[in-house]
C-alpha cells in the first residue's frame, strides 16, 4: 500500500468517488485483495450411491431429444455453485444413455472427453468415426469437432464426461452449433483413430503435428496392460504410485490443449507422499477402495467416487486394501496453466511425506 499523505480524510474520498465517476480507480485500494486470492474450491467427494440413484431417477423422468439432448448430472463443487462445476476451470458430469436413445449431433468450442463407468456397446461418433465404447474406454471430442451419442445395446450405459466449459467462459470464447441432423453421418471405419494411432505408429510422409490429438479412443486393454507392465517393474511416483498420462500420439504431450487425462494404479497397501501443484484435478475410482486426505482433510472412496482435489491443496492417496489394486482416472487442466506458464508445485515438507489429518 502506497502511503497516503495527511491531507485531510473528506479530500481523499471526494477523489476517489472522482475516479469511479470516470471508471478509473487506484491499484492501493484493491491490493491486499489481489495479493492474497485464495481459490474458492472446496475439496469434496461424491459417493457413486447418491449420483447412481440421482441418475437412474433422471432416466425414468427425462427423454433425451432435440429439447434436452443429453441427460446429464452436473458434479457442483460446493465452493462454486455460481458456474456448476467441479472445479473453476473444468466441469465435471455423469450421462447416461438408455437403450434405444441418441443424443443428437453437435460441437462446441468447449473440449469434452469421456471416461466409460458401466455398459458395452453404445458408441459415440465424432467427426465422422463411430466409436464402440466400452469399460474404462478414454474417448475424446475435441474443440469444435461433431458427436453424438447412440445406444443400440439393451442395458443403460453410463460415462463421465469432462469438459473445460468454465475456462473456455472465462475466456469467452464459447461456441456452439447444432447440427443440421439428429446424427452425422459415418465417414469413416469404425475404431479408425484408435486403430491408426493406438500402436504408436504414425503414417509415413506425415510431418503435419495437429493441435488436437488425431487420436480419438483409448482402449481399456492397452491402458491396464500398460499400467500393470509398469508396476510389475515398480516404476512409481512418489506421489502418484504408478501413474501413466494419456498422450497425443502425434506430440507426445497432452491428450488435449486445456485438459490432460491420468490413470494411475495404487498397489496395494500404498499411501503416497503429500504434494501440491497449481493445477487441480479431479478423480474418478474406477477399481478399489482407500482414502485421499486434502489440506488435512480425509475423504474415504471406493468404487465409482468422484473426488476433487483443488488447485495448491496438499493432497495424498492411499490404497485401503493389502491384496486388491486400487485405480484412479484423473482429469487435470495441467495442459493450460503449463501453457500459460503458470504451472508450479512443491512437495510436502515432512519426512514422512505426510499431512496431519484433522
Ligand atoms: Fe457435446
Ligand atoms: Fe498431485
Amino acid at each position: 500500500m502506497i502511503g497516503e499523505p495527511a491531507t485531510d480524510s473528506t479530500a481523499l474520498d471526494e477523489f476517489h468517488a472522482g475516479l469511479e465517476r470516470d471508471f478509473l480507480d487506484g491499484l492501493w485500494r484493491i491490493q491486499g485483495q489481489a495479493r492474497d486470492a485464495r481459490t474458492r474450491v472446496r475439496p469434496y467427494l461424491w459417493c457413486w450411491e447418491t449420483i447412481y440413484r440421482h441418475l437412474l431417477r433422471a432416466g425414468e423422468l427425462l427423454r433425451v431429444e432435440r429439447a434436452a439432448d443429453r441427460r446429464v448430472l452436473l458434479l457442483v463443487n460446493p465452493g462454486l455453485p455460481e458456474i456448476r462445476a467441479a472445479t473453476h476451470t473444468f466441469a465435471a458430469n455423469v450421462q447416461l444413455i438408455q437403450p434405444g436413445e441418441v443424443a443428437p449431433s453437435h460441437r462446441h468450442t468447449a473440449t469434452a472427453l469421456r471416461f466409460i463407468i458401466q455398459g458395452h456397446g453404445a458408441y459415440t461418433t465424432v467427426e465422422g468415426e463411430r466409436i464402440r465404447m466400452g469399460e474404462g474406454d478414454l474417448i475424446l471430442t475435441p474443440n469444435w469437432t461433431w458427436h453424438d451419442h447412440g445406444n443400440e445395446t439393451a442395458a443403460p450405459v453410463i460415462w463421465m464426461d469432462a469438459l473445460d466449459r468454465p475456462l473456455v467462459a472465462a475466456l469467452q470464447a464459447m461456441f456452439f452449433e447444432p447440427y443440421p441432423e439428429e446424427r452425422q453421418p459415418v465417414t469413416r471405419p469404425d475404431d479408425y483413430s484408435a486403430r491408426k494411432y493406438g500402436a504408436g505408429l504414425r503414417p509415413l510422409g506425415s510431418r503435419a503435428v495437429p493441435a488436437l490429438s488425431p487420436q480419438r479412443a483409448y482402449r481399456w486393454a492397452d491402458t491396464y496392460a500398460a499400467l500393470t507392465t509398469l508396476a510389475a517393474a515398480g516404476e512409481a511416483t512418489p506421489y502418484d504410485d504408478v501413474a501413466l498420462e494419456y498422450q497425443n500420439p502425434a506430440t507426445g504431450g497432452h491428450a488435449l490443449p486445456t485438459l490432460g487425462c491420468t490413470i494411475q494404479l495404487l498397489r496395494p497397501g500404498v499411501h503416497t507422499r503429500a504434494h501440491r501443484h497449481t493445477s487441480s484435478t479431479v478423480y474418478h475410482v474406477f477399481r478399489g477402495r482407500g482414502w485421499s486426505v486434502i489440506d488435512g482433510q480425509r475423504f474415504d472412496w471406493a468404487r465409482g467416487d468422484f473426488l476433487v482435489v483443488p488447485p495448491w491443496a496438499w493432497h495424498e492417496h492411499a490404497n485401503a486394501s493389502a491384496t486388491e489394486e486400487a485405480i484412479l482416472f484423473g482429469v487435470n487442466d495441467l495442459p493450460a496453466l503449463e501453457a500459460l506458464a503458470l504451472y508450479r508445485e512443491e512437495a510436502y515438507p515432512d519426512p514422512a511425506g505426510h499431512q496431519p489429518v484433522h
